[in-house]
C-alpha cells in the first residue's frame, strides 16, 4: 500500500468541476498525476476546464449534463466508464444557492435547490456505483456547514444539504461490503467562489466573514483540495462515513453569525 499522495495512474471524476471550489478539486488531483473528468451543464465550462488541466500535462476529459437529467449525466458517465475503465474517485459537488427568506422562497425556488443538491447527488451516487473500482474507491460529496447549523434565508440548502450528508453515511453502511469509502467534505467560506458571492456579495461582508472563522482567514479551493487529496488517497484507507469540516473552525462560532446577517439582509435590513 502506498502512503504517498501520487495518483499517477487512478482515475478521478469530478462532478459539478468546472468553477470554484470542485474546479480547485479537480486541478488539485491533476497536479498530483491523476487523469481528471469533469462534468457540468455549460458546455463551454466543461471544455474550458478540460483544456486548461491538459496544459498542465495530464490527461482529461468531461461531458456536459445537468445532475437533475438522471439520463444524461448517466449516459455521460458510462462512456468515461468504457474510456477509461474504473473509477478511483469520485466527487459530487454540483449545487445550487442562493439567499431567500422562507416565507418569500417559492415552491420552485425551494424544489429547484433541493433538485440539484440533493436528488442530484443521488442521481450521481447511482450513476457511478457500477463504474467504481471494488474494493478500494472512495467517494466524496460536497456539503456545506447549513446540513447541521440552521441559517436563515437558507432553508432549501439547510434541507438539501442535511439529506446529502445522509446520503454519504447511509452508503458508507451499504458500500462498506464493496470496499468502497465515502465521506462529506464541508467547506467553509471560500474566497473568490460563486457561493460567497451571492452569501457575502460586498466586502464588509467578506471581511466580516473571515473575522468569524477562528484561524482568521476565507478558506481557498486548495484547502478543500488538499483534504480531498487525503480522503481519496490510502492515507484514509479506515476512514468512511465521516462528514469532515474544512472551514478553519467556522462552524465551531456557529458560521461567525452568517444567519443574522443574512436575515438582515433579505429583510432590506429592518430586523
Ligand atoms: P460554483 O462555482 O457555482 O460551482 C458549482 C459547480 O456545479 C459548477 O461547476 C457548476 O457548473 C456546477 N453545477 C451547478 N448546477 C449544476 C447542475 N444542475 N448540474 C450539473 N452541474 C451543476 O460554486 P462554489 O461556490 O465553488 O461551490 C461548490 C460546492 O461547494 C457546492 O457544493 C457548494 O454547496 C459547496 N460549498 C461552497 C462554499 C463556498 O464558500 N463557496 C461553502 C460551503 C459549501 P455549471 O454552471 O456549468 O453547471
Ligand atoms: N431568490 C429567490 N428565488 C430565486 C432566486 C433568488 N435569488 N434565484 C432563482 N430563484 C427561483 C426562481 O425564481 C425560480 O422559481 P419560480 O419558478 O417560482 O420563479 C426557481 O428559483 C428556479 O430558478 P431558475 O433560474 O429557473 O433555476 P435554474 O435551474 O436555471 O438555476 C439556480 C438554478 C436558481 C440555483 C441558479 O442560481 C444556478 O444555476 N446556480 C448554480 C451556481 C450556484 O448557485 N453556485 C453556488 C453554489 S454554493
Amino acid at each position: 500500500m502506498t502512503l504517498e499522495l501520487d495518483f499517477s495512474g487512478k482515475t478521478v471524476v469530478v462532478v459539478g468541476g468546472t468553477s470554484g471550489i470542485n474546479r480547485g478539486v479537480a486541478e488539485c488531483f491533476a497536479a498530483h498525476g491523476a487523469r481528471v473528468a469533469v462534468a457540468s451543464r455549460d458546455p463551454g465550462k466543461v471544455d474550458a476546464t478540460v483544456a486548461a488541466i491538459e496544459s498542465a500535462g495530464v490527461e482529461a476529459a468531461g461531458f456536459a449534463a445537468d445532475v437533475r437529467d438522471y439520463d444524461a449525466l448517466e449516459a455521460g458517465i458510462h462512456e468515461l466508464h468504457v474510456r477509461w475503465g474504473e473509477f478511483d474517485v469520485v466527487i459530487s459537488g454540483a449545487a445550487g444557492n442562493f439567499p431567500a427568506l422562507a416565507q418569500n422562497l417559492s415552491v420552485n425556488g425551494f424544489k429547484s435547490v433541493v433538485d440539484i443538491d440533493l436528488r442530484g447527488t443521488f442521481h450521481v451516487m447511482k450513476a457511478v456505483f457500477p463504474c467504481l473500482k471494488k474494493p478500494g474507491a472512495s467517494v466524496i460529496n460536497i456539503s456545506a456547514p447549513q446540513a447541521f447549523i440552521p441559517m436563515q434565508a437558507q432553508i432549501h440548502v439547510c434541507a438539501a444539504k442535511a439529506g446529502v450528508d445522509m446520503i454519504t453515511r447511509t452508503l458508507a453502511l451499504e458500500w462498506g461490503g464493496h470496499g468502497v469509502r465515502i465521506n462529506s467534505i464541508v467547506p467553509g467560506p471560500i474566497d473568490g467562489t460563486e457561493g460567497m458571492a451571492r452569501l457575502a456579495p460586498d466586502p464588509e461582508t467578506a471581511a466580516r466573514t473571515a473575522a468569524g472563522v477562528p484561524l482568521g482567514r476565507l478558506g481557498t479551493p486548495r484547502d478543500i483540495g488538499m483534504a480531498c487529496l487525503f480522503l481519496g488517497s490510502d492515507l484514509a484507507a479506515y476512514v468512511s462515513g465521516v462528514i469532515l469540516p474544512v472551514d478553519g473552525g467556522w462552524a465551531q462560532n456557529n458560521c461567525g453569525g452568517m444567519s443574522d446577517h443574512l436575515a438582515m439582509l433579505m429583510s432590506g435590513g429592518d430586523r
